[in-house]
């Protein structure tokens, strides 16, 4: 059955003066993989994503978003609307608390930026969005990677999580390839080293399957 899909991508950017912002290191590849590969099967898909260097998919309702706020708005205007969502987006977890309006000069030896908590999306979908789909998230951890994501999975209320070991240098991040393991609650699936694509090809069949 053709279900319709709502996948979060990319990194945010949290501007800190006009000139400048902070960012997570994310080529979207994943998410864009996964809205790829969804469409391409006849779902419908509504692909939410910071700013990215790569083409949108064919037949995909594109959103672009540049901060975590925006994120969060469209999603909270969107996901009411899909059966399954996907947040393969690298958040900022904080933003600078105070924007100036003009160019921050260069005129001490250390500069302080005093940063606040972003909104949680994914950890919002459930209480604050009252979300009832499947729902997908992604963990990117350096350490004790299957045991943080499924702390990840509950907290969040997610059928399954995507767990994703960032400290590998051989793949993840700007790479065509990964290798993941989807984190149920009681039992972990992990994938062979895939491209992304086929990657998605998995992980929509394991969503599909919920
Ligand atoms: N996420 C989100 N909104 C945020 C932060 C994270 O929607 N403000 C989502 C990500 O898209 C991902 C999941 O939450 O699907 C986990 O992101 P991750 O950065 O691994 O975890 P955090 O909950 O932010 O915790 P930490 O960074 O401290 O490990
Ligand atoms: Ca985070």
């Amino acid at each position: 059955m053709k279900k319709h899909f709502l996948i979060t991508a990319g990194p945010t950017h949290e501007p800190l003066d006009p000139v400048r912002y902070l960012t997570n290191r994310s080529s979207g590849k994943m998410g864009y993989a996964l809205a790829g590969a969804a469409a391409h099967e006849g779902h419908r898909v509504t692909l939410i994503s910071g700013p990215c260097e790569l083409d949108v998919p064919t037949g995909v309702d594109f959103i672009p978003v540049e901060t975590a706020a925006e994120m969060y708005e469209a999603v909270k205007r969107y996901i009411g609307k899909s059966d399954i969502a996907i947040f393969a987006a690298a958040v900022a977890d904080y933003r600078p608390a105070h924007v100036p309006d003009q160019k921050i000069k260069k005129t001490g030896d250390t500069l302080t930026i005093e940063f606040i908590k972003n909104p949680d999306i994914l950890g919002s979908a459930r209480e604050v969005f009252g979300y009832q789909g499947t729902l997908i998230g992604f963990a990117a951890e350096t350490e004790n990677v299957e045991k943080n994501a499924r702390v990840k999975l509950q907290k969040k209320g997610c059928d399954f999580v995507v767990a994703n070991d960032v400290s590998r240098k051989d793949i993840g991040f700007d790479s065509s390839e990964n290798e993941v393991a989807l984190i149920f609650a009681e039992h972990t699936e992990p994938l062979p080293k895939a491209d992304k694509y086929q990657l998605s090809l998995d992980i929509i069949e394991r969503a599909l399957a919920i």
